[in-house]
Parts: C-alpha cells; sequence; structure tokens
C-alpha cells in the first residue's frame, strides 16, 4: 500500500465517482449485468498477496456501472429511496475520511456537538416536543427498533417491572396493538424486542391502508394492562396517514405508548400545505424517521426520536470502565442508539439541512409531491390506466388493464427499457405498479420522460 499523501488512489475514486455523477442524468437505469458475470468479473480465490488499490478501485467501479440499478437518478421511482444532495455526500466523504468514532464524547467531541445541533433542527422541522431525545440511527428500521425499546422500558417500568434489568420472563403482558398496513419493520422489531408476531393486535385498515379509528377504539375498551400501539405516518404504497389526532387521543385515554413510523411521512410535517396530512403527531410518545430517504443524504441515516429521554437512555445506553463517559450536558451518541461504535452520520445530516434551511426543506418536499401529482396526470391520460390510491403525497399506485398480468408485465418492461426505475406491489389485492418520487433533482422534464417510457411499454404489451 501506498504511505503517498494523497493517495493517487483517492484521486482515482475522485475521479470514478464524479463521472458516475455525471452520468446520472443520462444513463440507462437498471442492471445490465446478473450474478454470473459479475461472480466472473469479481471473484478470484483470496489471494496470499495483495492487489494494486487502484486496479482494484477501477475493477469496482466498472462492476459497478453494469450491476446496479442507479438509485441516485432523478428517474429512479422504485421503492422509496432518495438521492444524494452534492452537500450531503461532500459531507459524507468527510466522515469517511476522518473516521470519527462518534459513538462517546471524549473521542469526537466535533461529531457529539453536530449531533446535537442536527438532533435540535430536526425537532424544530417537525415541530416535536422540544424535550425530546433523537438517535441517529443505520434507518427506519433501527429507528423503529430503538423507539419501541423505549416503549417497552417505559411501559413496564411504570408497572413496576425493570426489564433492562429482568428481562421479558415473568413480565407483565404488554399489548402491542398495530395497523393492519404497518411496514414490516415493526414486526421486525417486535421479533427484536422478544415480543413475537403472533400475539400482535391488528387493527383493520380503511382502502387507503389508515389505521380504522374506530376499529381501535372497540380493541382498546377490551385491554387492560400495558399497551404499546404503533401508528404510521406515510404508508410505503399509498403515502397515507393514519388518522393521527384520534389515534393519540385513545391512546392517552389508555395511558398507552403512541409509536408512529413516520420514514418519509413526517417530513409533510416540513411543508404548510402538507402539515394537515400529520395533524396531532406531535402528540404521540415516539417517532421513527428516515434521512436517507426525504433528506437525501446518503445511506443510512435514519432518526429515532422519542419524547421521554429518560426512557430512551436507559433502553440504550452502555456503560464499561474503560469509557470516558460524560455525566453533564455533553453527548456520549451511544446513550440513544443500540450501536456501541458508530460512523459519524449526523454530519451530512447537519450539512443538508443548514445547506436548505426549513424553506429549502420545504420546497423539496413540495417540489417531489407535485411531481408524483404530475406523473399521475401524465400516465392517466392513456385508456386503461388506472390510479389506485388517493395520491396525498409523493407516492402513486398504477394499475395497467385493470389485469395483474399486464401490469407486473409493463414494470418488468419499464425497468428493463432503462429511461426510468419503479417497483411493483400488491395493493387491495390487485397488482400495481409503485411510483415514489424522492429525489432533489426530479424535474418535470424527467416526469414527462418517465411518463411517455412506461406508457410506450405498455402500449407495445397491450397487443402482445
Ligand atoms: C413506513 C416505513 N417504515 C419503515 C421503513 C424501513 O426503513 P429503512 O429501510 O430505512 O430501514 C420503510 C421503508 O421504506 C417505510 O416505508
Amino acid at each position: 500500500m501506498s504511505l503517498e499523501r494523497p493517495d493517487p488512489v483517492l484521486e482515482r475514486a475522485r475521479s470514478h465517482a464524479q463521472s458516475y455523477l455525471g452520468g446520472l442524468a443520462t444513463r440507462h437505469l437498471g442492471v445490465k449485468v446478473g450474478r454470473d458475470e459479475l461472480l466472473t468479473n469479481l471473484h478470484t480465490p483470496f489471494a496470499e498477496h495483495g492487489d494494486d488499490p487502484t486496479s482494484i478501485i477501477d475493477l469496482l467501479a466498472s462492476q459497478a456501472e453494469v450491476g446496479m440499478t442507479a438509485c441516485s437518478s432523478p428517474r429512479y421511482f422504485g421503492f422509496v429511496i432518495g438521492g444524494t444532495y452534492p452537500v450531503a455526500l461532500a459531507a459524507d466523504w468527510l466522515v469517511s475520511t476522518w473516521d470519527q468514532n462518534a459513538g462517546i464524547h471524549a473521542i469526537s467531541p466535533f461529531s457529539a456537538v453536530v449531533e446535537e445541533i442536527a438532533a435540535e433542527w430536526i425537532l424544530e422541522l417537525f415541530d416535536l416536543p422540544r424535550e425530546s431525545s433523537v438517535g441517529f440511527v443505520t434507518g427506519c428500521q433501527m429507528a423503529n427498533f430503538t423507539c419501541l425499546a423505549a416503549a417497552r422500558h417505559s411501559v413496564l417500568r411504570r408497572r413496576g417491572w425493570d426489564v433492562e434489568l429482568d428481562g421479558l420472563a415473568g413480565a407483565p403482558r404488554v399489548n402491542i396493538v398495530i395497523g393492519a398496513g404497518a411496514h414490516v419493520t415493526i414486526e421486525v422489531a417486535m421479533r427484536y424486542l422478544g415480543f413475537g408476531t403472533r400475539s400482535l393486535l391488528r387493527v383493520e385498515s380503511d382502502e387507503q391502508g389508515r389505521m380504522r379509528a374506530d376499529s381501535l377504539r372497540e380493541l382498546m375498551a377490551t385491554l387492560d394492562g400495558p399497551t404499546i400501539i404503533c401508528a404510521q405516518a406515510g404508508n410505503v404504497n399509498s403515502g397515507s396517514f393514519d388518522p393521527l389526532r384520534e389515534i393519540a387521543e385513545i391512546a392517552h385515554e389508555s395511558d398507552a405508548w403512541l409509536h408512529v413510523d413516520s420514514a418519509f411521512g413526517l417530513w409533510a410535517r416540513a411543508s404548510t400545505s402538507l402539515a394537515t396530512h400529520a395533524d396531532g403527531i406531535e402528540l404521540a410518545d415516539s417517532w421513527a424517521t428516515d434521512a436517507h430517504k426525504w433528506l437525501n443524504v446518503p445511506y443510512d441515516s435514519g432518526l429515532a426520536i422519542v419524547k421521554h429521554p429518560a426512557d430512551h437512555r436507559a433502553a440504550m445506553t452502555s456503560a464499561a470502565s474503560y469509557l470516558i463517559q460524560t455525566q453533564g450536558t455533553e453527548r456520549d451518541s451511544l446513550d440513544w442508539v443500540p450501536e456501541f461504535s458508530r460512523r459519524a452520520r449526523a454530519i451530512p445530516v447537519y450539512a443538508t439541512l443548514r445547506a436548505l434551511g426549513r424553506k429549502g426543506v420545504e420546497n423539496l418536499v413540495d417540489r417531489n409531491c407535485a411531481r408524483a401529482r404530475q406523473m399521475v396526470a401524465e400516465l392517466s391520460k392513456e385508456a386503461g390506466v388506472e390510479i389506485l390510491n388517493d395520491v396525498v403525497l409523493n407516492q402513486a399506485l398504477v394499475r395497467f388493464g385493470d389485469d395483474d398480468d399486464l401490469t407486473r408485465a409493463v414494470v418488468s418492461g419499464v425497468q428493463a427499457e432503462g429511461t426510468c426505475w419503479l417497483s411493483g406491489t400488491s395493493w387491495n389485492g390487485a397488482a400495481a405498479m409503485r411510483v415514489s418520487v424522492s429525489n432533489w433533482a426530479t424535474s418535470e422534464d424527467d416526469i414527462s420522460r418517465s411518463a411517455a417510457a412506461i406508457l410506450a411499454v405498455y402500449r407495445g404489451l397491450q397487443g402482445s
């Protein structure tokens, strides 16, 4: 390995990165090769002696070019995947360069202070209770887990049970209530937390995937004991919001902990015109969201926000005699997240929030939602194209010819054609194409080009 500073391999990586970014606006979005070809090109027996670093970086760049979908393209509408603002990427490069272990203040006061400020801005942006604590985790899965660990601690503590000391064996039974449209990561978090999934109490949803408040009320009337309710802001398919104010009132009446999985829906709070969808969300006890989705910072970046810092900290903190931990106002990140050592992932969040300001975030959210409505308007001009959801946010569900096979064929055809990239789903029992507009750079022209490509594939398949 070279000891030169700067190392030429870094210059090579920078040049590959620039050429990838430069090609995003025009490139084919799909993968061009499969596992076999990638293995042929990348696999070698583990070598006795190492290779030249620059040629390894060249090899990785060449295989990435053909072997991955271009998720950061402005015409990528798959799953709910944001792009990356240049300032976020620049900050992230520096995070890797500095290689800080952001677990405790003593190692990296800089990372701890940046995190503290980013946390303050997040609470202000979403107008959540300012006393809340914030953990910077890898994504919404871990944000759900972290928040629900705090919930588990709190509801059992209030029944005189210390789950951190005594575990769940012999503990009072906790009722866990989730919506029928809950994201799978809620169930996974329940598995991690030792609750399992068999006993989850599911409340039916309406046709948009929203939890029915009347059904929740009926269920709650039958329950006794510690209870956690998981609501949702932003259904992964339809973008719909549970009736949060009503759910919060029901939760408060029964002293239940209310958690809101709001991986992207919480960002509606940044928009004057969309905030109404998330009305009442501020009355919850915890919120899980992502920065790698709608804030457009690089993976991985999620936020676990808890109104009750003592419960949050009790569920997450670690202590060891060799650590230098703070006792006062300084922040040790490991108090708020499942990880011990960790990346300083709040730095790109800080940089992006600072670069955008409140208006910039609002504009991003409004713009993406307007582009989703544009896509729907352009697609639904065509006979046989049906929009299955109320497009309240950045998500749309599209069905072709009222036919499952045709709809799935359009999704695969669009992926192969390469102008844009979308994925499929099943919605109320019918196959649908999902459109998620979450990239800061998506323009009106990107939507028009993509809609034209989708319709061309559809027309081509109709006769076949
Ligand atoms: C509502 C919801 N919750 C949780 C998640 C999981 O987020 P992550 O992939 O960041 O863990 C998603 C992902 O799309 C989501 O839409």
